[in-house]
């Protein structure tokens, strides 16, 4: 690689936030960002989680910011961005990762709170923090949204309907921003199949060997390869690519 080439990847002098950047996909993203330049705010819901996240990108000698944020509640999203904008005076990334997908026995077993979280969390958070964060983007030096999207967008299944309809809210809502905050902010979708994090503990036995059946890679991800993709949505290296939804799924059929 020339140096040209790498500083296509190179975040020196950006801010970036991360929801649910505590562990999971969310913390490798913080910590390829902090090792890319990048200073890092990171929001999930408890406040000790995002401490310890902020004490792993200082080790690695980037600048951090750990704030306490439910992503559901439009007032923490509020207080989050006065937070961010009050330390680091811009955000330049913004990576709507905060998500969940609670189980549930049967599809009329659904709670009404099970399906307002799920909506929540998934869907309404990250129409607010674009929202908030793409205005002052737009008006500012510009960014870039990336919004950690699912596979089960594309393909529901009875056992995640409510996070499927979420996620597939989430792709429409890449889109609308990317239009809506154009030319100066790019906001694009990782689309994510199985990966090994919390989320996957979860898993039913023998699920995993499935996925591997259904993938061309034939196994499932391990976190830290979202973080080619993050880079690349992140920085430069994708400035013509607004609007698009992105695969990284080990080439789920
Ligand atoms: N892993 C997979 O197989 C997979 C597949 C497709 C898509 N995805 C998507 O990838 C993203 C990251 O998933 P992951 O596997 O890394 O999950 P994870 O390991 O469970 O981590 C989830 C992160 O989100 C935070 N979080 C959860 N609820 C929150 C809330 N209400 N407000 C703020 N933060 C919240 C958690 O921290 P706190 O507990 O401290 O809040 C944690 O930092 C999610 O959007 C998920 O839907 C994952």
């Amino acid at each position: 690689m020339t140096n040209a080439d790498r500083t296509l990847f190179d975040l020196s002098g950006k801010v970036a936030l991360v929801t649910g950047g505590s562990r999971g996909l969310g913390l490798e993203m913080a910590k390829a960002f902090a090792k890319a330049g990048a200073a890092v705010i990171v929001a999930s819901r408890k406040q000790q989680s995002c401490d310890e996240a902020a004490r792993q990108i200082e080790a690695l000698g980037g600048r951090a910011l750990a704030h306490a944020c439910h992503v559901g509640v439009w007032d923490d999203l509020d207080a989050l961005t006065e937070a961010a904008y009050a330390r680091f005076g811009k955000v330049d990334i913004l990576v709507n990762n905060a998500g969940m997908s609670p189980l549930y026995p049967s599809l009329d077993a659904v709670t009404e709170q099970l399906w307002d979280k799920v909506l929540d969390v998934n869907l309404k958070g990250p129409f607010r923090l674009s929202a908030l964060i793409g205005t002052r983007m737009a008006a500012g030096e510009g960014g870039s949204i990336i919004n950690v999207s699912s596979i089960a967008a594309e393909r529901p299944t009875p056992t995640e309907t409510p996070y499927a309809a979420a996620k597939a809210g989430l792709n429409a809502l890449t889109i609308a921003f990317a239009h809506a905050y154009g030319p100066k902010v790019r906001v694009n979708a990782i689309q994510a199949g199985p990966f090994l994090t919390d989320i996957s503990k979860a898993w039913p036995e023998g699920f995993e060997s499935v996925i591997g059946a259904r993938a061309a890679l034939r196994r499932a991800g391990r976190a830290d390869e979202i973080v080619g993709t993050a880079l690349y949505l992140a920085s430069d290296a994708s400035s013509f690519t607004s609007g698009a939804i992105l695969r990284v799924d080990g080439g789920q059929q």
